[in-house]
């Protein structure tokens, strides 16, 4: 008899945005005229650039030649790809790292889910809350969270409150936790740290000798200077900190599939002797195991990111979506809505009317105005009484949107 892995059981019924897909599609069998907008789940609507697509299909064309076929690549990825992002996303930085230091991946999601297998199962790890739920659903699964109770929290979590009252900022915790995930401009929020509070998380796990697992994936969204787009910005950081960044929401890659990750040769973790074990040989060993690499194809198209025209053409792309973040905020307060993040991420974080709950506003928004949201209880209980909007709509959804908002809810 096949026993089943428990931990599965313990999950939430469904992930965050298939049950959001779900309401909406039994609202459009409901409702077959209904004209919806989805500003739900962070996917981007705007294409590939021609850069992008002319570097692609030139390695589409490579690969059916003799001459130039290639079959597995290297599993940590092309170092055609990794000296392109060393040299563009970290030196302007003044971040130093090798080469052996990045793994191209097919996604910042799978990263931050799989990640966590290099830990003990008996570590204690810190969220946000609200927060981007794969990080926790990924620890459930591998057993490390205890049971949930009540009020939807699992018991061997410390989940941290980004709250009004914090300015919707982590407070550290009050206890040692080993395993710190942050992300940063946020998903949910859209809030940002600055240097030196993001300097207290690098101490806190200097002196914890904990992980601090970073998720970058929205940087290239910071407008204002003076904003760490890495945590490698800060001192220190190398001997504690992973970051995931991805070419998803910078380049239009959702369904393309290109991340990658840093990790340090200085990270370490230990065993229950004390001896110390690198994350970086870890990583490798876990991904020359469990994946074969990206294809040569997406590989070579995410270079193209870096070409001095890519450059260009990936910038208009962000421009585009925060112009549409700008109108969606100023939409929404002119309309009366208290409303967050934006600025720096593609993401608005509204409170909701009258304090209703979230998944309630959620109904309304979509019956009334058949615009599609995410409920912010659906990034945890701090969220509860927020809404998420994403700006990666195209400009005349995004301007539809916001009218149907001002006037029909
Ligand atoms: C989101 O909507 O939060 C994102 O699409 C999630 C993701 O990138 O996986």
């Amino acid at each position: 008899m096949a026993l089943v892995n428990e931990n599965y059981l313990k999950l939430p019924g469904s992930y965050l945005f298939s049950e959001i897909a779900r309401r909406v599609n039994q609202f459009k069998k409901d409702n077959p005229a209904a004209d919806i907008i989805r500003l739900g789940i962070g996917d981007v609507t705007q294409p590939l650039s021609p850069a992008v697509v002319e570097a692609m299909k030139n390695a589409v064309e490579e690969m059916g030649r003799q001459e130039t076929f290639r079959g597995y690549g290297p599993e940590q990825g092309y170092e055609f790809l990794i000296e392109k992002i060393i040299e563009n996303d970290f030196k302007p930085l003044k971040v130093e790292l090798s080469v052996d230091e990045v793994f191209i991946s097919d996604g910042a999601k799978s990263d931050t889910a799989n990640f966590q297998e290099l830990f003990g199962i008996n570590n204690k790890l810190a969220v946000s809350d609200p927060v981007y739920p794969v990080y926790v659903d990924s620890n459930v699964m591998s057993g490390r969270t205890g049971t949930i109770n009540t009020t939807g929290q699992f018991e061997n979590i410390v989940y941290l409150p980004c709250i009004e009252e914090n300015g919707m900022k982590p407070p550290l915790p009050g206890t040692k936790v080993d395993m710190i995930y942050l992300c940063f401009p946020n998903n949910p929020t859209g809030m940002t740290l600055s240097k030196e509070e993001l300097k207290k998380w690098v101490d806190y796990a200097r002196e914890n000798r904990s992980v601090i697992l970073f998720d970058a994936a929205y940087e290239a969204y910071i407008q204002e200077e003076g904003v760490p787009h890495s945590i490698f910005e800060i001192e220190g950081a190398r001997e504690v900190a992973v970051e995931f960044r991805s070419f998803s929401k910078t380049a239009g890659f959702t369904g393309t599939r290109c991340a990658y990750t840093i990790v340090p040769k200085e990270v370490k973790v230990y065993d229950s002797n004390g001896k110390a074990y690198s994350l970086n040989n870890l990583w490798l060993r876990r991904q020359t195991t469990k994946f074969n690499g990206v294809s040569y194809p997406v590989q070579a198209a995410a270079a193209a990111v870096f070409s001095k025209e890519g450059k260009k053409q990936v910038k208009q792309l962000v421009k585009y979506y925060m112009e549409n973040a700008g109108i969606i905020r100023a939409g929404l307060q002119s309309a009366g809505y208290k409303v967050f993040g934006g600025i720096n991420a593609p993401y608005i974080w509204l409170k909701t009317p009258n304090n209703m709950k979230s998944w309630d506003f959620f109904d309304k928004l979509m019956q009334e105005a058949n615009v599609v949201g995410t409920p912010g209880a659906g990034f945890g209980a701090s969220g509860e009484g927020y809404f998420r909007l994403t700006a990666f709509g195209t400009r005349e959804n995004t301007e539809r949107a916001v009218e149907r908002i001002k006037n029909r809810m």
